[in-house]
């Protein structure tokens, strides 16, 4: 595996590298929910890259950039071990040298639910993937369903800026007990790891509700909410039955992505379902 650090070095890697080429775009502190992104890109395209970058520009001014976990010799043995081909870990001045001042701006998917959470979030992930996008030019890039919103922001964005790559969804990876996995269940108490896995059970009741006809989703929304509020740890931002494409309220047709965000104390999670 090759470590490059600078867009020069990476495009070199890959210039002459075989095709298909994936792409798995990461913040590092891999677990397995990342390595399911790289083993879906090994098991299907000849070359696969991975990159390491805690983006700067995707965090709020009261976010958790600066103790976001970082682990990055643990994170490059795990990749080795997956057979991963080529890993872009750039430096912050790299991705955004002095006088960097572009920015690319999204409405539509990115402006509720994640979006009004945490102004300018999207524009920092839209910005950051089409740059890594730009520079690694693969065939195939691999997100996670968890981060259900994201991926549709990604599907948007590449598909408003003609950037040819197919983005690839791979299922959310789950602890035994239901939780998505995610860097920042790290960031648990005990008391509070115990308390999450709520969020799935809630969101997965009301899914087997709606299997079993229950067709209302406002009503399925606040059955998860109460569901969830009933754990003392933990308190509802929100559930949303949303269009998993366009993010807006789902209206009844085609498949509504059921998600949520919750604190469990002070730590926000995410998560999501599908209702079909
Ligand atoms: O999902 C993530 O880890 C990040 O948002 C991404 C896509 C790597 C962009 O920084």
């Amino acid at each position: 595996m090759r470590q490059v650090e600078t867009v020069a070095a990476l495009r070199a890697a890959l210039r002459d590298a075989p095709r298909p080429v994936g792409l798995a775009p990461t913040m590092g502190a891999l677990h397995d929910g990342h390595l399911a992104l790289v083993r879906a890109a090994r098991s299907e395209c000849a070359t696969v890259a991975a990159t390491i970058f805690v983006n700067p520009t995707q965090f709020g001014p009261n976010e958790d950039l600066d103790r976001y976990p970082r682990s990055l010799a643990a994170d490059l043995a795990l990749l080795e071990r997956e057979d991963v081909d080529c890993v872009f870990t750039p430096s912050v001045d790299e991705m955004y040298p002095a006088g960097f001042t572009t920015t690319v701006h999204m409405d539509g998917p990115a402006l509720p639910l994640e979006g009004a959470a945490r102004p300018g979030h999207f524009d920092g992930v839209a910005t950051v993937v089409a740059k890594l996008l730009l520079q690694s030019l693969p065939d195939r890039a691999y997100l996670g369903r968890k981060d259900g919103q994201q991926t549709a922001v990604v599907r948007r964005l590449v598909r408003d800026l003609d950037i040819p790559v197919e983005i690839v969804v791979v299922p959310t990876v789950r602890e035994a007990d239901g939780l998505a996995m995610s860097s920042r269940n790290a960031y648990l108490t005990p008391e509070q790891r115990a308390a999450a896995p709520v969020v799935f059970r809630a969101l997965s009741a009301s899914r087997d509700r709606f299997r079993a006809g229950q067709q209302d989703v406002a009503a399925l929304e606040d059955a998860a909410r109460r569901m969830i509020e009933a754990s003392p740890l933990a308190s509802v931002e929100y559930v949303a039955g949303v269009d998993p494409d366009t993010m807006a309220p789902w209206g009844g047709l085609g498949p509504c992505m059921l998600a949520a965000a919750v604190r469990i104390g002070g730590v926000r999670l995410i998560d999501n379902v599908i209702l079909d």
